[in-house]
């Protein structure tokens, strides 16, 4: 096969060009970093989990009229993606305290919040993504009033289809993270969920003991992240080697 063509190497993927004009190869890496960079170590196998996860929430998602970047999955590590422009925000949906807001805020983790709470970040890595209010987002041109809307109704819809589909399976969604993506559809602009929903970009605690299997596993320093993350897609279903060691049909009489 000819190589292809990469468009950018981030720290957790890769993107390729596509076989066909507007479409990207989304390629995940086995490399988790945290508090932007300054930890980093190969999980074996984080890559094919995530493919996996983020292919089964963005279909998920489009199956309840939520439209994503998602065209289909290629193999184990790689799926096939709409190209889209990155609104550079990191849209934050919290339901309980945790990480940053129970920092600044002096909250306890897990702290249920009133409603769901939604806050953006600007993305840059140089910066440390700091934390921006709409009023910036807009004054600045990175998204108009009329985006903001559609990205928080957007964010918000995510939010209840994620926390229902874990709460189905025992874990409770505490935050989570997405990018939200602009294409362009005969000269009609349309906001699209884009980068990767998995357990990289989610708090997630079993609903009975607590015990957490997300990222903060790798940043804390509290166990195996690729057994955490095994046990999420266990959950969800969509382990790999059930789906490729799925057994024959047998005839029943
Ligand atoms: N459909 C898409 N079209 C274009 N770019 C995308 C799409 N989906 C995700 N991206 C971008 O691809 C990159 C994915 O790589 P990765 O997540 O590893 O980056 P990163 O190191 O976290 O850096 P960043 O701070 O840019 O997210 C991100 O910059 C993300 O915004
Ligand atoms: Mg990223």
């Amino acid at each position: 096969m000819a190589r292809r063509k990469l468009i950018y190497e981030g720290k957790a993927k890769i993107l390729y060009e596509g076989p066909e004009p507007g479409t990207y190869v989304q390629y995940f890496k086995d490399d988790a970093t945290a508090g932007n960079g300054a930890k980093k170590d190969v999980i074996e196998g984080k890559g094919v989990l995530n493919n996996r996860m983020s292919e089964f929430f963005m279909v998920g998602l489009g199956n309840i009229g939520i439209p994503t970047h998602f065209i289909r999955r290629i193999n184990m590590r790689e799926q096939l993606i709409r190209q889209v422009e990155i609104i550079p925000l990191e849209v934050i949906v919290r339901n309980f305290a945790a990480g940053s807001m129970a920092k600044r805020l002096g909250m306890e983790e897990g702290a249920a919040l009133p409603r769901p709470i939604v806050e953006f970040s600007y993305k840059d890595d140089k910066l440390g993504d700091p934390l921006v209010p709409e009023e910036y987002i807009i004054a600045f041109g990175w998204a108009s009033q009329q985006d903001m809307d559609d990205i928080v109704s957007m964010a918000l819809r995510v939010n209840d289809f994620l926390s229902g589909t874990m709460y189905g399976v025992g874990i409770k969604l505490i935050d989570f993270k997405i990018e939200i993506g602009r294409i362009w559809d005969n000269e009609f602009p349309r906001l699209v969920v884009a980068d990767e929903i998995s357990p990289d970009c989610c708090r997630l605690w079993d609903v009975e003991t607590g015990q957490k299997l997300d990222k903060d596993v790798f940043r804390q320093d509290l166990g195996n992240l690729a057994d955490a993350y095994t046990e999420v897609a266990r959950r969800l279903g969509v382990l790999p080697s059930n789906v490729t060691h799925r057994p024959k049909p047998t005839l029943i009489n």
